[in-house]
């Protein structure tokens, strides 16, 4: 992997002041990129811009409301006085909404979450495209940090899905529009991200998200860092259009019970019929021989869910005297 592609390119971070914007900002200007950092909170962006050139990157922060598009028009001066060219804009800033029906939104929170999530993001990629188009960047990009409730929506989050879901939609076209002239368009879609977004969500509410994700834990900011890095270098010229998840599998599909046949790949252990009772029970003879010695176990529905543990660990649930048991693995370790 070579990221050198990246260096001395000019990009626009909306929502620089923390969580995934802030991750992005920091790994682009690691890497050599210019970073205009934007976010309302001159405090918490100063201080981001001040971290990055404290470790001899370039930066900048733009105090800007993304909700309004005339700012994000100004940001997009701003980095072209200050640099004299643009080739990326990430549009990162956005709130989310959540958890009641769709009836008990108020028309205010439409207003509220569209004009951040939906028309500021029209506008990153308006004024961001014009101006990439502008300074000739031979490797332009735009990035539009979606969500994975712009691929699957979410109960409860009618205003939120449906922003997320048009900013997905906004970048397939653009990225249409603008295959032939060079500019790559692609949305990440990160899954539960460790952010501020959650707030003070209590640990238990956290380990519901770790649970609800295939991976089991949540991701972190730089996660998503990493393929903005990807998609702003000129390995990803032919990534375009395409809305990727940053999830840990949480939205490859619903998830259901499923256990493993041989645990053994984890822990190291030599892979051994013996040591799974699914092995066993798809070799008509060891069925055979575990129906012998516990009848009807092999039309038990329970058996499925115990796939992956091993007789040993089953024998006491099952209340088999050990000196049966010990039979049973003989004759099986014959097979
Ligand atoms: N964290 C997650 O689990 C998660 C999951 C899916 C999608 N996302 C998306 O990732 C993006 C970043 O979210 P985050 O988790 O880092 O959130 P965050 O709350 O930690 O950070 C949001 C950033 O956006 C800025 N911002 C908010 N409103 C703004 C405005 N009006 N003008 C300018 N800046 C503004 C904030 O200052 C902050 O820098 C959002 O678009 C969010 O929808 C996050």
């Amino acid at each position: 992997m070579d990221f050198s592609s990246v260096q001395g390119k000019v990009a626009i971070v909306t929502g620089a002041s923390r969580g995934i914007g802030k991750a992005i900002a920091e790994v682009f200007a690691e890497n050599g990129m210019k970073v205009v950092c934007a976010a309302r909170s001159l405090d918490q962006g100063q201080s981001v811009v001040n971290n990055i050139v404290s470790k001899g990157a370039d930066a900048i922060f733009v105090q800007t409301d993304c909700s309004n598009a005339q700012q994000i028009k100004a940001l997009v001066d701003a980095a072209i006085a200050h640099y004299g060219r643009l080739d990326g804009f990430v549009s990162n800033a956005g709130m989310g909404m959540g958890g009641t029906p769709l009836h008990e939104y108020e028309m205010a929170d439409y207003n509220r979450i569209f004009s951040l999530n939906s028309e500021g993001v029209f506008a990153g990629m308006k004024y961001g495209a014009e101006a990439i188009f502008k300074s000739k960047s031979d490797g332009g990009f735009l990035i539009n940090v979606a969500s994975v409730a712009g691929l699957m929506p979410q109960s409860g989050q009618a205003l939120y899905t449906a922003t997320k879901f048009g900013v997905i939609g906004m970048t397939r076209v653009a990225a249409m529009d603008y295959a032939k002239y060079g500019i790559t368009v692609n949305a990440i879609c990160p899954g539960y991200t460790r952010t501020s977004i959650f707030g003070d969500a209590a640990d238990a509410a956290m380990s519901f998200f770790e649970k609800d994700c295939p991976s089991g834990r949540m991701g972190d900011p730089r996660e998503c860092a990493y393929l903005a890095l990807f998609l702003a270098s000129d390995m990803a010229r032919y990534i375009s259009g395409a809305a990727i998840p940053v999830d840990g599998a949480l939205s490859a599909g619903h998830k259901s019970v499923t256990t493993w046949k041989h645990p053994e790949l984890i822990t190291g252990e030599a892979l051994s019929s013996r040591s799974t009772i699914a092995a066993i029970m798809e070799d008509s003879k060891g069925a055979a021989i575990v129906n012998r010695y516990l009848p009807g176990f092999a039309d038990n529905e329970q058996v499925k869910q115990a796939y992956g543990m091993t007789f040993q660990a089953l024998a006491p649930m099952l209340g088999l005297p050990e000196n049966v048991m010990n039979a049973m693995l003989e004759e099986l370790d014959q097979l």
